[in-house]
């Protein structure tokens, strides 16, 4: 009793979900904090690593500011990294989040709460995957009995099919477009092969031509097939681990299907482009871009039971 009313009663315990374009807080009792992951418009992480030390410490320290009790009692804190992350990522995250205001930092793989928090039963004997789509990362993990049996990640992700979709538009077509219209264009389109692809997309962009903005029409179609070789690498994480898997597990794998989470697993088709490259059931949480954060915060009172007994 008195180890707990040293560390856990005292100290208010928040998970966070650094994101490459969102971060993300939450705690047991408080609201959900979303803030881009921008300090003085520029992004403080790239592909899921940090760009520069200060800028996320000034990104977090409000933020672990509301959250301490009294004013004054620093938080515990849950911290997701990709499972792929170096111990020099590690430690730089680990770092920033102490400097930001933690008393104690606890890093755990984001796929493995992305898991929980998309409702993956991931205690269970049986093994399942998860698919995390983000912004500049796309990880992949099969888990058992608690814990990653297998992952695979690649440094890929949202960022990269608007990257991919303005870079192709100036080279093949001459059509210069803003990030903000690359974002609507990639939602608006999806990554489907199949019937979602009928139609036509208009947007304003510049021509070389003309040298002015103007309303441009192109086929869904024409606009998918240029994304097409950043959307099959995100598919294609899942189905090399697949591959790589033994039939017992993957077996497992097929009773309890693929779970998707993160921004990318929103995106019109995703889940169709997955189902049709593994054959295994795919679902998609009410809300992937929580997944993971929830899923943090879920793991706080473990966390918490660890931290007494440290
Ligand atoms: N409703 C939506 N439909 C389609 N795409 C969406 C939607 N919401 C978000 N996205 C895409 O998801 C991206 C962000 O995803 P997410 O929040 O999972 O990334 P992140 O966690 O910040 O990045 P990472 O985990 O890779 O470090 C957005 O930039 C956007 O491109
Ligand atoms: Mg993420």
């Amino acid at each position: 009793m008195g180890n707990y009313l040293r560390s856990s009663f005292w100290k208010p315990d928040i998970a966070i979900d650094l994101g490459t374009a969102m971060t993300r807080i939450a705690s047991g009792t408080r609201n959900l904090f979303v803030v881009p992951s921008i300090v003085r418009g520029r992004s403080v992480l790239r592909s899921g690593i940090i760009r520069d030390d200060s800028s996320v410490v000034e990104l977090l320290q409000p933020l672990l500011y509301k959250v301490r009790k009294f004013g004054i009692v620093r938080p515990n804190v849950v911290a997701c990294v990709p499972s792929d992350a170096s111990t020099a990522e590690l430690d730089a995250v680990r770092e920033c989040i102490f400097k930001a205001g933690a008393s104690t930092v606890f890093i755990v793989p984001e796929p493995l709460a992305a898991a929980i928090g998309a409702g993956m039963d991931v205690a269970s004997p049986y093994a399942g995957m998860i698919v995390d789509i983000g912004e500049g990362v796309t990880d992949c993990a099969v888990i058992r009995s608690g814990k990653i049996i297998t992952k695979r990640a690649v440094r890929v992700g949202c960022y990269d099919l608007r990257r991919l979709l303005t870079k192709t538009l100036s080279a093949e077509n001459k059509i210069c477009i803003s990030e903000d219209e690359a974002e609507r264009i990639v939602r608006e389109t999806g990554v489907s092969r199949t019937a979602l692809s009928a139609g036509w997309i208009t947007f304003p962009g510049r021509t070389e031509r003309r040298r002015s903005t103007e309303s441009i029409s192109m086929p869904v179609k024409e606009i998918q097939e240029q994304i097409e070789p950043v959307t099959r690498v995100i598919v294609d994480v899942a189905h090399g681990l697949l591959q790589d898997l033994s039939p017992g597990i993957g077996c497992e794998i097929i009773e309890n299907g693929i779970f998707l989470s993160g921004g990318g697993a929103l995106l019109k088709g995703m889940r169709e482009r997955f189902e049709s490259r593994t054959h295994i059931p795919v679902i998609l949480p009410s809300k992937p871009l929580e997944s993971v954060v929830t899923g943090a915060r879920e793991m706080l009172p473990i966390v918490a039971l660890l931290n007494k007994r440290i």
